[in-house]
C-alpha cells in the first residue's frame, strides 16, 4: 500500500516508516518538524536503503497538504502527527486543540477529497482516564483524562466515530498505545525529546549517561507492589510493527475498529529502574519526590484484542526496551 505518514520524523513514526518498508510499502512523509529533526529521516533511510520523499507541511496547512496528496495518492494515512507533552498542553491549552484538533481536521477533510477514506489514528491509553479495571480491554469505558493532551486524544476518537458511522466508506482504526519506550536496535534513531524529558526512560538515559544529576521518583505511597506507579512499557518497534498489522484490518474494510498496543504486564518505577541498571550496568542514582499531579497508580492493557484480530503481538521484554533505549543514549549523548 502507499501510506501518507503524517509525523513521520518523530520518535514512532520514524520507527514505523522501517517496518512499513520491510513488508514492502511505500511511504509519503509529511512532518513539520516542530519537535523532531529531518536528521531522523536521513538515518531511517540509511537504514534502509534509499531516499523517502518528504514534505516540511504542517498539517493545518490544507494548500500544502493538497499539494502532497495530488503529487502521490496514497490509499491510506498513518496520522502520528500531534503535540503530546501533558505539562505543556495544560499550560497552552489552545496550541494543543488548534494543532491535534483542527491539524486533524484539516487532514480528514484533505484525505477525502482525494478519495483516501483509510486512516490509523495514534492514541493513547490516556483515554481511559484513571481505568475502572486493570488489565484494560477495549470494552473499558473511557474516563475523565486530567489534561488537554488527553482530552485532544478523546475528542479526536469520538470524532472518528461520528465521521466514520456518517460516511461507512471509512475504514478508521484507533490504536490506544500505552507506554513507548525502546529503540532500533542499530542505535542510530531512537526517542529525543526537547529540553527536560517529562516521561520515565528518556529521564533515566539522560541521568545515566550524565546528563541529569537524578530522577526523581514521582511518589512511592501508591497502592502498588512497591508504592511507584505501574505501566505497561511496550518496546517501540513492536509497537511500529502494529500499525503495520493495523494495515490487514484496513484491507479488510474494518469499518471502525479500536485497539490496545500494549504487553500486557505492569512494571513499577523502581522495576524500570533496576532492569536498567542490571541490564546495562550504569548507575542512575533516583531520590523519592511527591507524587505527580494528574498521575494513576496502575495502567495496564489486555492486549488479546490485537492478538487475536491482528496476529499482533509485543514480543520484546522488558531487558530488549532498557538495553535499546540506553544504547540510542550512549550513541547520541545529544540527541540528533
Ligand atoms: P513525536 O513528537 O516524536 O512525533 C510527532 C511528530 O509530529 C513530530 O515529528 C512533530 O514534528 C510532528 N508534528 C506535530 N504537529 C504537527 C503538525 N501540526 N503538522 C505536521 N507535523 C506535526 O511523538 P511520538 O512519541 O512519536 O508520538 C506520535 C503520536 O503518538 C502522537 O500523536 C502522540 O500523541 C501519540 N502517542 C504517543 C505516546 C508516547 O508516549 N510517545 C503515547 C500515546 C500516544
Ligand atoms: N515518573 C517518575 N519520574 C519521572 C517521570 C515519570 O517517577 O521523571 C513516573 C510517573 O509518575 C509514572 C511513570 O513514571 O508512574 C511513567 O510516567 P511517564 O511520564 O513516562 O508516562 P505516563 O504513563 O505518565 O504517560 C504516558 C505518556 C502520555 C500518555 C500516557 C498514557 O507520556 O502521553 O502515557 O498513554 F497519555
Amino acid at each position: 500500500m502507499k501510506v501518507l505518514v503524517t509525523g513521520g520524523a518523530g520518535f514512532i513514526g520514524s520507527h514505523t516508516l522501517i517496518e512499513l518498508i520491510g513488508k514492502g510499502h511505500d511511504v509519503v512523509i509529511v512532518d513539520n518538524l516542530c519537535n523532531s529533526s529531518q536528521e531522523s529521516l536521513r538515518r531511517v533511510e540509511k537504514l534502509v536503503g534509499k531516499s523517502l520523499p518528504f514534505y516540511k507541511v504542517d498539517i493545518r496547512d490544507r494548500e500544502g497538504l493538497s499539494k502532497v496528496l495530488d503529487e502521490h495518492k496514497c490509499d491510506v494515512c498513518i496520522h502520528f502527527a500531534g503535540l503530546k507533552a501533558v505539562g505543556e498542553s495544560v499550560e497552552k491549552p489552545y496550541e494543543y486543540f488548534d494543532n491535534n484538533i483542527s491539524g486533524t481536521l484539516v487532514l480528514i477533510d484533505v484525505l477525502r477529497k482525494h478519495g483516501c477514506k483509510n486512516l490509523i489514528f495514534s492514541s493513547s491509553a490516556t483515554v481511559y482516564g484513571d481505568p475502572a479495571q486493570i488489565p484494560i480491554t477495549e470494552e473499558c469505558p473511557k474516563g475523565k483524562c486530567t489534561n488537554p493532551y488527553g482530552e485532544t486524544k478523546s475528542m479526536l476518537e469520538d470524532m472518528f466515530i461520528d465521521i466514520q458511522k456518517a460516511d461507512p466508506e471509512w475504514n478508521i482504526v484507533l490504536l490506544r498505545y500505552f507506554n513507548p519506550i525502546g529503540a532500533h536496535e542499530s542505535g542510530t534513531i531512537g526517542e529525543n525529546p526537547n529540553g527536560i524529558p517529562n516521561n520515565l526512560m528518556p529521564y533515566i538515559t539522560q541521568v545515566a549517561v550524565g546528563k541529569r544529576k537524578e530522577l526523581g521518583v514521582f511518589g512511592n505511597d501508591y497502592d502498588t507492589h512497591d508504592g511507584t506507579g505501574v505501566r505497561d512499557y511496550i518496546h517501540v518497534v513492536d509497537l511500529a510493527k502494529g500499525h503495520v498489522c493495523a494495515l490487514e484490518a484496513i484491507k479488510r474494510k474494518c469499518g471502525l475498529a479500536i485497539y490496545n498496543l500494549g504487553t500486557g504486564n505492569g512494571y513499577s518505577v523502581l522495576d524500570v529502574i533496576k532492569a536498567f541498571i542490571k541490564v546495562n550496568g550504569v548507575d542512575v542514582p533516583y531520590s523519592i519526590k511527591s507524587r505527580r499531579p494528574g498521575d494513576i497508580a496502575t495502567c495496564y492493557s489486555n492486549p488479546a484484542k490485537a492478538e487475536k484480530e491482528l496476529g499482533w503481538k509485543a514480543q520484546f521484554g522488558i531487558e530488549e526496551m532498557c538495553r535499546d533505549s540506553w544504547k540510542f543514549q550512549k550513541n547520541n549523548p545529544n540527541g540528533y
